[in-house]
């Protein structure tokens, strides 16, 4: 940033909350024009024409962050686009700023200062000659409504193409602070590809439906010759109901409705500065025949890098696998976000959190969270508490749910491993640190007590499904994962050459204090016994006796035949499985197809991954309106396990960034090959087995750069560089 902190903020002198405002200028370049470079951002989201060409090719700028705290500032070459007579026009919508308008039970009042949309930019240009001139907007810029009269991420959209704003008016400066201002950070959100209508419908209710095959996250761009003044609106679905109509009750408050007015000529819409999450559309008010040809899904995501691959022998899983990556394609929109399309789509720290370890493997997500993580550290409360929703807002506030907060921990860490980034560590320490201050302030000999929890998130413990948080106990549970958190943070500072010797008291006190009132001869105590209670004490190295904790979760398992776990459980009851000898019975788990089941959603046609077990039932029926996503990537978090321990790519802390690879396959007599790829930032890596002559040939590639060994039949084997076979 050079220019833009000398710019005026401007509106428009009149207060619209939900339109498109045009902000623009006219200018003259005088003499040979050597650069030209625009500055910009906005209250609310932008997009910026020179001469009548877009500026850039990325949506949703500058993206969503903790306004109040920090505003990413775009930075772009227009070298090409400056000519002699200049007109400068920035569309401006709310986006998502205007989300408190619409779902104000959700939002903590007017946290982002201002209601109406704004503009700041300047636009320097570097003669041959030597001088500068820099445009900067200000009070001298014009501002009028656009053809989008109404926007609104929620709601959606109502372009009309007749309109004029007859009374462009000038626009005001008004102050708003520019200390907030920031280079931009996290990835661009782009449109990524392009999905086919794949057949029209008409459901017994007599709607036109159109389905593209595939639930995801963007928006309909459409080809139509209506008839001057003629309103057509697109509706947005993720599912159709039991007898086969449209159905948007699991949007709750979100309208999702793109509405146009044509002007009676071939035009092509879509919705800008919108997105919806869906799979069907439902057209209403178009006069002309509708030939599915013309209308086309546009994906949009955080531009990030695929790194990883994975299929098997089992097609099923090979689906479930592609659901998890398009939960991720349809949740890491700017910010991580819990689902695309209800009147909700936010940055849900338990979710990440629950995920990260995933996403770090299907997509290059380190820049992606290097921005997100400091949004999180900046809503970061005085009391050391981390907000449930990144960027925060619901308001600041002096409890904070476990499992969701330890985003602040474990997501860095994630990073680290990944990618070795040692940056993001020092960047998080202090705010770990304030975070498990917190909750020694709560712990009551050992044990996170009365805190508020959102608990086993959506398990199948409770005996009534109406509160989703019943289940283990919700004591149990912050007391295990203040012992996770507490370890990150204990080996982020070795990392770093602090000295972590209180951390590792206060966690000793808290493991002790967990075997003392949770547990016996290592076994968790009857009265808190649920798959999850035996899960964490596993995963989370609490147990003194894993042979007889993991023999418990075993029976567990077995006993009813299924997973119960909600989100605390899942993303870790298939390695607590694995991990201590019982990784039949996690590939069991994977392999079921009967309700409750990764596998019964892909049975049912999920092109995603459902936030419930059963969103939608073998009856057609729905688990519930109130909360019943299509869209939900943390279930998605078994693709960890299918990385991991199925195929078996591993990082090691000690070598983080695979500098050092551990290669530890899991097979199963059901599966006769499995292979997956990782994209590291050393080279590619491999890891395949497949079934040969009674016998399982393995083949690891390993970068250059890395080192690596491989555990077969119990054996540790050095491998080399390049290509390694083995049969065993
Ligand atoms: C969200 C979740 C989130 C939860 C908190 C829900 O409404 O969609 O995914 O983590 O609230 O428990």
């Amino acid at each position: 940033m050079k220019n833009i902190e000398n710019a005026k903020w401007i509106k428009h002198p009149l207060v619209y909350v939900d339109r498109v405002i045009e902000f623009s200028k006219n200018f003259a370049a005088n003499g040979a024009v050597a650069s030209a470079t625009l500055e910009i951002t906005s209250l609310g989201i932008y997009e910026a024409k020179i001469n009548g060409k877009r500026v850039g090719d990325f949506i949703f700028a500058p993206g969503w962050t903790s306004y109040n705290k920090r505003l990413q500032v775009d930075t772009y070459d227009v070298t090409d686009m400056v000519k002699t007579n200049n007109h400068i026009q920035v569309g401006v919508a709310p986006g998502w700023r205007g989300n408190y308008v619409a779902q104000p039970f959700h939002y903590g009042g007017d946290y982002i200062g201002a209601k109406e949309v704004a503009l700041i930019c300047a636009l320097e240009i570097v003669y041959k000659n030597g001088e500068t001139q820099v445009v900067y907007s200000g009070s001298d810029w014009r501002a009028r409504q656009s053809k989008t009269r109404y926007s609104n991420i929620y709601n959606g959209y109502i372009y009309d193409s007749e309109y004029l704003d007859m009374k462009p008016k000038k626009a005001v400066e008004f102050p708003h602070p520019t200390k907030i201002l920031i280079d931009r950070q996290g990835e661009k959100a782009v449109e990524v590809e392009r999905v086919a209508a794949k057949e029209l419908i008409i459901t017994p209710k007599g709607e036109t439906v159109i389905d593209f095959g595939q639930n995801l996250t963007g928006y309909v761009e459409f080809k139509i010759i209506g008839k001057a003044g003629e309103m057509v609106t697109i509706r947005h679905a993720e599912v159709l109901d039991a007898a086969g109509n449209f159905y948007t009750d699991n949007l709750r408050g979100a309208k999702a409705e793109a509405v146009f007015i044509c002007n009676g000529k071939q035009q092509t819409f879509k919705p800008a500065f919108n997105f919806y999450g869906f799979r069907y559309i439902c057209l209403d008010g178009f006069s002309d025949e509708i030939k599915p040809e013309n209308f086309t899904a546009i994906v949009v995501h955080s531009e990030m890098k695929r790194t990883g691959y994975f299929e098997c022998s089992d097609s099923r899983i090979n689906k479930l696998f592609s659901n998890i990556i398009w939960g991720q394609k349809g949740n890491f929109l700017d910010v991580p976000t819990d689902c695309p399309q209800r009147d909700e789509r936010l940055g849900w720290t338990g979710d990440a959190q629950v995920f990260v370890k995933t996403a770090a493997y299907n997509y290059d997500v380190e820049r992606f969270f290097i921005k997100w993580l400091a949004d999180l550290r900046a809503d970061q409360t005085q009391w050391g508490t981390i907000p449930h929703v990144i960027p925060d807002v619901f308001g600041t506030d002096n409890e904070c749910s476990s499992a969701w907060a330890d985003a602040a921990t474990v997501c860095p860490w994630q990073m680290y491993l990944s990618y070795a980034n040692k940056e993001i560590l020092s960047d998080s320490l202090h705010s770990m640190k304030e975070y498990i201050s917190f909750i020694e302030s709560r712990l009551r000999d050992g044990i996170w007590k009365d805190g508020w929890h959102f608990g086993d998130w959506l398990n199948l413990d409770a005996s009534d499904d109406t509160d989703c948080s019943k289940g283990t106990d919700k004591e149990l549970i912050a007391t295990a994962f203040f012992i996770y958190s507490s370890e990150i943070l204990i080996k982020a500072m070795k990392v770093l050459g602090e000295d972590s010797e209180k951390y590792e008291n206060l966690r000793n006190e808290s493991i002790a204090a967990f075997r003392r009132d949770y547990m016996k001869n290592g076994r968790i105590i009857p009265e808190k016994e649920t798959q999850t209670a035996c899960t964490v004490a596993l995963h989370f190295g609490i147990t003194d006796d894993a042979k007889e904790t993991a023999s418990q979760l075993n029976e567990l398992v077995t006993e009813c035949g299924h997973i119960k776990t909600g989100f605390v459980g899942t993303p870790y009851v298939m390695h607590a499985l694995s991990d201590n000898g019982y990784g039949k019975t996690a590939y069991d788990l994977l392999l079921r197809e009967e309700y409750p089941s990764w596998l019964f959603s892909v049975k049912m046609g999920a092109t995603t991954i459902w936030e419930h077990w059963d969103s939608l039932r073998e009856d057609g029926s729905m688990w519930n309106t109130s909360m019943n996503s299509f869209n939900h990537y943390a279930y998605g978090s078994v693709g960890d396990w299918l990385y991991g321990v199925a195929a078996g790519i591993n990082p090691v802390e000690s070598a983080p960034g695979y500098e050092k690879i551990v290669f530890s396959p899991l097979t199963d007599e059901r599966l006769d090959y499995v292979k997956a790829s990782y994209e590291s930032r050393k080279g590619l890596i491999k890891s395949e087995w497949v079934r040969e002559n009674g016998k399982i040939k393995y083949t690891f590639i390993v970068p250059e750069e890395s080192t690596a060994v491989a555990y077969i039949g119990g054996k540790e084997i050095a491998l080399k560089s390049g290509v390694n076979e083995i049969t065993d």
